[in-house]
């Protein structure tokens, strides 16, 4: 594998900081073969409600698991639409129509959220559901998304992936929406030793997703209730997990002012991530906006300066072979950032920001 000066991520460090704590709760779970479920899981479930002050949070093992199994707790029948951003990660939509549902895509602001001002022409008597995502860590005005929402008696579900620990209004992620999906996948901002995600809301929301990630299954009767899932959290991501989130809000607050630093340094050399009022940002990516078509060849350059860099979207999903024929129109706001947008290194222990930072004003000359 290549590696960089400056790598994209910096996974282990995250290790390092709470070893003693990961170490010792994985020998005890191998000295009690405790893998799936018990204690541990449910000590997890109760730290994410602490942490996220949401109602309920039931643990799954994906972000996509957690979609999917939200979006079948709704039922859908053939036909019913869910209104999504198309600019996101395939497991929405998959999820969406593992379910049985039809995405309906909306183009998305200057913030990459849903653009509010155009779901309502979006939505039809089969309307179920509203997801937004809180794309790269920020979320969208939850307030205008609520309203929408509850006039047309839709569901509001919020993709959090990107976002534990954001805020909007200083409500948590995870209290904003009817139902919130969240990925603990390693790379995110709280990340596991692999796949595990959760659902956070009411109790009974959270119950119907217990139940759907054992198969639907009765724990007493032995008796299958409903069609399930196999999409039990497996117990060493717990503790991983549950470590890591002792330290989260200090990784936010150094990742913040580190992006506060190429906010400042950046500023009319590329377009520096727009900031929603009200909403906490976490920097899951920093995000910069390249003039005049030049993403590609910025990208090639700070790679060849030792500067690894991604693009999360090289195409919007209404763009794809497998759910291009949901949507026949352009969407132009997503397809732009598809084009221009790339994704700087963006982690607590950020070693050579300068580098990074000196090399994209070389490159803007
Ligand atoms: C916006 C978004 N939603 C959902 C997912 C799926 O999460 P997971 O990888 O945990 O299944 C991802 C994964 O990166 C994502 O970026």
């Amino acid at each position: 594998m290549k590696s960089f000066k400056v790598p994209y991520w910096d996974l282990h460090s995250q290790y390092q900081e709470c070893k003693e704590e990961i170490d010792l709760g994985i020998a005890n779970l191998i000295k009690d073969s405790n893998y799936l479920g018990g204690d541990i899981n449910t000590n997890f479930e109760s730290s994410l409600v602490r942490y996220t002050g949401a109602p309920d949070v039931a643990t799954v093992n994906s972000g996509t698991s957690a979609l999917l199994l939200t979006y079948t707790l709704l039922g859908l029948d053939p036909g019913d639409e869910i209104i999504t951003p198309s600019l996101t990660f395939g497991a929405g939509i998959e999820a969406i129509v593992q379910a049985g549902g039809t995405p309906v895509f909306v183009d998305v602001d200057e913030y990459f959220h849903i653009d509010v001002a155009k779901i309502e022409e979006a939505i039809t008597d089969k309307t179920k559901a509203i997801c937004y995502v809180s794309l790269y860590g920020q979320t969208p005005d939850t307030d205008k998304l609520r309203k929408i929402a509850e006039k047309n008696n839709l569901c509001l579900i919020e993709d959090g992936a990107h976002a534990f620990g954001s805020t909007y209004k200083n409500k948590k992620v995870g209290t904003l929406a009817d139902i919130t999906c969240f990925s603990f996948n390693v790379q995110k901002n709280l990340g596991s030793f692999g796949d595990a995600g959760a659902v956070s809301g009411f109790h009974e929301v959270c119950d119907s997703i217990r139940s759907l990630r054992v198969h639907g299954r009765d724990g007493t009767k032995g008796e299958f209730n409903e069609p399930g899932y196999n999409a039990r959290i497996q117990n060493i991501n717990a503790i991983v997990c549950d470590a890591k989130l002792k330290k989260l809000d200090e990784w936010i607050d150094s990742k913040r002012a580190l992006c506060h630093i190429y906010d400042e340094e950046l500023h009319g050399v590329v377009q520096t991530p727009k900031k929603r009022i009200h909403s906490y940002h976490t920097y899951y990516v920093y995000a910069i906006g390249c003039p005049d078509n030049t993403r590609d060849d910025l990208q090639v350059y700070l790679e060849k300066n030792g500067i690894q860099t991604r693009v999360s979207w090289p195409l919007g999903i209404h763009m794809t072979e497998a759910y291009g024929h949901y949507c026949l129109e352009s969407l132009p706001q997503t397809e732009s950032v598809t084009k221009n947008v790339l994704n700087l290194p963006c982690y607590h222990t950020l070693q050579d920001q300068e580098l990074v930072i000196n090399k994209i004003k070389e490159f803007y000359g």
